[in-house]
């Protein structure tokens, strides 16, 4: 059993997406889950070698003003999907949503603002590139709205950082995290380990150093080979397995001598500092996604839906001027929703109330009998009549885990 540690920072669409919803869908749920807002920014500085995300470089001016525009129209079409729900929390994610100009995001908050209700003291997060960190911008974030920022740093260490093809230095990530903490409280670092030629005394110094900025939150995600990355195709030296699974266990270790919780397979907090946006993902809440690529999971009477929109910036403007904004769509089947559940609830390392999996997705837990058995059996389950929880070596090999309710 290979331990392998996925990443899945950003919500996924399990399966092929069928253009068609003709497909057997679960029951209505008795109350709708807490509903998120995700906004796509598509564009960064420089394309990352290892990167697979919906992110492109900006070789021309970003055209702005059309994104927020499309964005508000996006929003506008999705209303009555969501109509009467309360958004609890909002996540700016990209790409390299720190490259918005402050009234631009300022503009985008307030549209947004006017027509969904936000719940009081809502989060409000934005993902942050070092090399794009001004503290006048950081301040005029702040002024809009955001509460939280993300940054990611990956690496202390100016060779990894190169060698990472990342655009700024170790100096200006150290700049970055001062100028966010001077402005926010709630602040993420998104670090990353087994990077090219890492030994272990690196990896710990990075960590190390990431504890000392006193941020309350860090990601710590192991480097994976991504397809259409061009590490996956000219890939770098990196540790084997054995080192880099050692490096997980000090990360874990080292973060909670420090007083992080490790809530989520890469996520550690400081108490009550837990990414609320991102928990709402795992614990398998709705989240309406617009923006080039974004992903979005609704669940109404009929079943939960999901959908994506035009994943390249191009297609996705061109089609704001038409109002048409969804690439595909579908109706999740009573018999991918476990799975689709379980690979997000199984995340957090504190596991679930067996209550949430009907309330979630309509369906009954008892459904699911042989399934949790035979996860018992395997020492990767604890499951009592209240809660299931993923044990240590459920943690470990939680590919394996999700195998039993992925069916395969
Ligand atoms: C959208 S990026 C964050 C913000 C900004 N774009 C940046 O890179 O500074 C999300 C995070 O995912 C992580 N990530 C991206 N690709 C990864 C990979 N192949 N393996 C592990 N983590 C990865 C990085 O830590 C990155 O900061
Ligand atoms: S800056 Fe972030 S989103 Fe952009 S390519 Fe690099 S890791 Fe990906």
């Amino acid at each position: 059993m290979k331990r392998v540690i996925p990443i899945a920072a950003a919500p996924t669409l399990s399966g092929a997406l069928a253009a068609t919803s003709t497909v057997v869908t679960a029951s209505g749920l008795q109350t709708p889950p807490p509903l998120s807002l995700y906004i796509h920014w598509p564009w960064c500085v420089k394309k990352c070698p290892y990167c697979d995300f919906n992110s492109h470089e900006a070789k021309a001016e970003i055209p702005e003003a059309a994104y927020i525009t499309a964005l508000v129209s996006d929003l506008e079409a999705a209303l009555p999907k969501i109509w009467g729900r309360r958004v609890g929390t909002i996540f700016i994610g990209g790409g390299t949503p720190s490259l918005i100009s402050g009234a631009g995001l300022d503009a985008l908050l307030t549209a947004i603002r006017t027509r969904v209700t936000l719940i009081p003291e809502a989060e409000i997060t934005l993902e942050a590139n070092p090399g794009t960190v001004e503290a006048d911008k950081f301040k005029s974030f702040r002024d809009a709205g955001v509460n939280r920022i993300s940054i990611g740093i990956q690496s202390f260490d100016d060779a990894k950082l190169q060698s990472l093809g990342r655009i700024h230095t170790a100096t200006e990530a150290a700049r970055a995290i001062e100028i966010a903490l001077n402005h926010f409280d709630n602040v993420n670092l998104d670090l990353m380990y087994a990077l090219p030629q890492q030994t272990m005394e690196a990896a710990r110094r990075d960590i190390e150093t990431a504890i000392s900025c006193g941020t309350t939150h860090l990601s710590a995600y192991h480097l994976t080979l991504e397809p259409n990355t061009l590490f996956y195709r000219d890939p770098p030296p990196l540790p084997d397995d054995d080192l880099s699974a050692d490096m997980q266990d000090m990360v874990e270790e080292t973060l909670a001598a420090a007083g992080y919780v490790h809530y989520e397979t890469s996520a550690f907090a400081k108490p009550r500092r837990e990414c609320r946006h991102n928990l709402n993902y795992w614990t398998f809440g709705d989240y309406l996604g617009i923006g080039a690529g974004a992903h979005g999971k609704i669940s109404d009477h009929a079943g939960i839906a999901r959908e994506m929109r035009h994943k390249h910036p191009r297609a996705y403007l061109d089609g704001a001027d038409r109002n048409d904004f969804i690439q595909e769509q579908r109706i999740v089947t009573a018999a991918e929703l476990p799975g689709e559940f379980m690979m997000n609830a199984l995340r957090l390392t504190e596991g679930f109330p067996s209550g949430l999996f009907s309330e979630r997705t309509g369906l009954q837990l008892s459904r699911l009998q042989s399934e949790l058995l035979a996860a018992q059996r395997e020492g990767l389950l604890e499951v009592t009549p209240e809660h299931i929880r993923p044990t240590l070596r459920g943690q470990r090999y939680l590919n394996h885990l999700l195998q039993l309710f992925l069916g395969d």
